[in-house]
């Protein structure tokens, strides 16, 4: 008795199990159906017409028996089309819909919102460099909410959420940025890097090389710790300066004894008397400069060397230890100072003229408020109190940066985490071996030859680190670049 209740739960269970299995199966032929009609009519406007047409003349033509037939076999033509359509709809979708899932769970998880059809749906997601990967959803969240739960994210994620940025013309659409590997501690400049006229390379961030446009962003602040790679940003730009042949003055405190390898090419200068005098000639240089664009009607250097006969070229002045030359015991000198540095940082973008400052902090008693106004390009080490980098950034971002050399925040297209380029001039410790730095007498064509044009160097550039650099392609968004453009699909 008991046996036979045991074999009747057991076939019972058979049958449900069964049953579950067609249903699952009929579910699934369905969903095939649906994708395959739906989502292939969607695609191929034209079929659900053909179809329509076809199913209209079957009925109507019934009496004749050729056409009948005839449409009979064109409609199971165009149904196994739809079901093979289907299908292979579904297996392309099919990781997406994984994701979705996986997401969904995620964020209820977080509990970002109570309505569950506000919860951020899962677009799609692409590599943009080989460092970081830009996930895309759609939703009807805040941008301030997103911040909120940022960390529990990137708890429940496992990796480590760089940016969460918003589209500026589709505000529905907020797009994660996560890191995939880190970026390298060390990246030794080199040739390849030379950016093209007008422009500066200073390192690599999660998105690509980070370059400084000397029209856009004229004058820049490099602060940081002491050993935290200042100056060494500063000797790499004196070289991409060189190569491009500006003029370059180097001012540095420490008496240039960081700087000498370009002293057989530059003066360097670190006594005030001969300091104030090249400052004050860099003010009355901008001052003529802007009465020759006067005359032809110019607003700017690029414009005017379009238009003159002779050509004005840019002059970069360095400045390292900016706090030591604001600094003097003569309080005369340091207003002089000071009122020369204001005037160029006011006065001297359009004219060609530009002032990268290195500061250990940017201490307000040191630098003029007009002067931090004037200087929006801040590259920013790491530091451990929060103040100098709300100073510099206007957020924490520089106190949260790993202990690593080289490694700054910069603020100028957006907030960006990069890994400056170590420049070592003498590459295996022998002249021969370094990068050729012009001297004034050399011809300038040959150096010229080093530098790649600005077109050059995007194909150059992207072919030899396809992967680490940015798409020119990509349109600007925050302060990485991501195309927002595909985000409807
Ligand atoms: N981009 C980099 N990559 C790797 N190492 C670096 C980098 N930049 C600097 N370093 C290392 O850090 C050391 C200190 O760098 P640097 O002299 O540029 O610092 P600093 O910020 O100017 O310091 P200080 O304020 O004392 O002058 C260098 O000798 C170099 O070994
Ligand atoms: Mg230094």
């Amino acid at each position: 008795m008991a046996s036979k209740k045991m074999t009747e739960t057991k076939s019972w269970k058979f049958g449900a199990v069964i049953g579950v299995l067609i249903s699952n199966i009929i579910i699934f032929c369905f969903k095939i159906l649906w994708a395959g009609t739906g989502k292939a009519c969607k695609k191929y406007k034209p079929l659900i017409g053909i179809y329509i047409v076809l199913f209209l003349s079957w009925v109507f033509s019934w009496h004749l028996f050729y056409l009948s037939s005839l449409c009979t076999i064109l409609i199971q033509i165009i149904f196994i089309l739809i079901i093979v359509m289907g299908s292979i709809i579904l297996i392309q979708e099919y990781p997406t819909e994984k994701k979705r899932k996986y997401f969904y769970e995620l964020f209820i998880q977080t509990g970002i919102t109570k309505d569950v059809k506000k919860l951020p749906m899962f677009l799609y997601e692409n590599d943009i460099s080989e460092y970081a990967r830009l996930i895309a959803f759609y939703n009807l969240i805040p941008i301030s909410e997103w911040f909120k739960i940022k960390e529990e994210l990137e708890i429940l994620m496992d990796v480590k959420i760089i940016d969460i940025i918003q589209s500026s013309t589709h505000k529905k659409n907020t797009a994660l940025i996560i890191e995939t590997q880190p970026l390298p501690n060390y990246i030794e400049w080199d040739k390849k890097y030379h950016s093209g006229l007008d422009t500066f390379n200073i390192g690599v961030a999660y998105d690509g090389i980070i370059e400084m446009d000397l029209q856009s962003h004229a004058h820049a602040f490099i602060a940081g710790e002491t050993g935290s790679g200042k100056t060494n940003v500063l000797k790499c730009l004196i070289n991409q300066a060189l190569c491009k042949h500006y003029e370059v003055i180097l001012i540095d405190f420490k008496r240039g004894v960081s700087f000498s390898e370009f002293s057989y090419y530059i003066k360097i200068y670190y006594e005030y008397k001969e300091t104030l005098e090249v400052l004050k000639s860099m003010v009355i240089e901008t001052s003529d400069r802007l009465d020759k664009f006067r005359e032809l009607k110019v607003d700017n250097i690029i414009d005017y060397n379009k238009v003159a006969d002779t050509p004005m070229n840019r002059i970069i002045i360095f400045i390292d230890e900016l706090a030591e030359l604001l600094k003097p015991r003569d309080k005369e000198l340091a207003r002089t100072l000071t009122d020369c540095i204001e005037t160029l940082t006011r006065l001297s973008r359009a004219a060609g003229i530009h002032l990268l400052m290195g500061i250990q902090r940017p201490d307000s008693t040191i630098i003029s408020g007009q002067i931090k106004n004037n200087v929006a390009y801040r590259i920013c080490g790491r530091f451990v109190d929060k103040e100098p980098s709300r100073i510099m950034l206007g957020n924490d971002s520089a106190s949260t940066l790993p202990n690593i050399k080289g490694r700054f925040m910069i603020k100028g297209n957006g907030l960006n985490e990069v890994q400056c380029f170590y420049f070592n001039s003498y590459g295996n410790g022998t002249k021969e071996a370094s990068e050729p730095i012009p001297s004034p007498s050399e011809n300038l064509d040959e150096a010229h030859e080093a530098i790649p044009s600005p077109s050059e160097k995007s194909n150059e550039a992207q072919e030899t680190n396809s992967s680490t650099l940015k798409n020119s392609d990509e349109a600007q968004e925050s302060g990485f670049n991501f195309n927002f453009s595909d985000i409807e699909k």
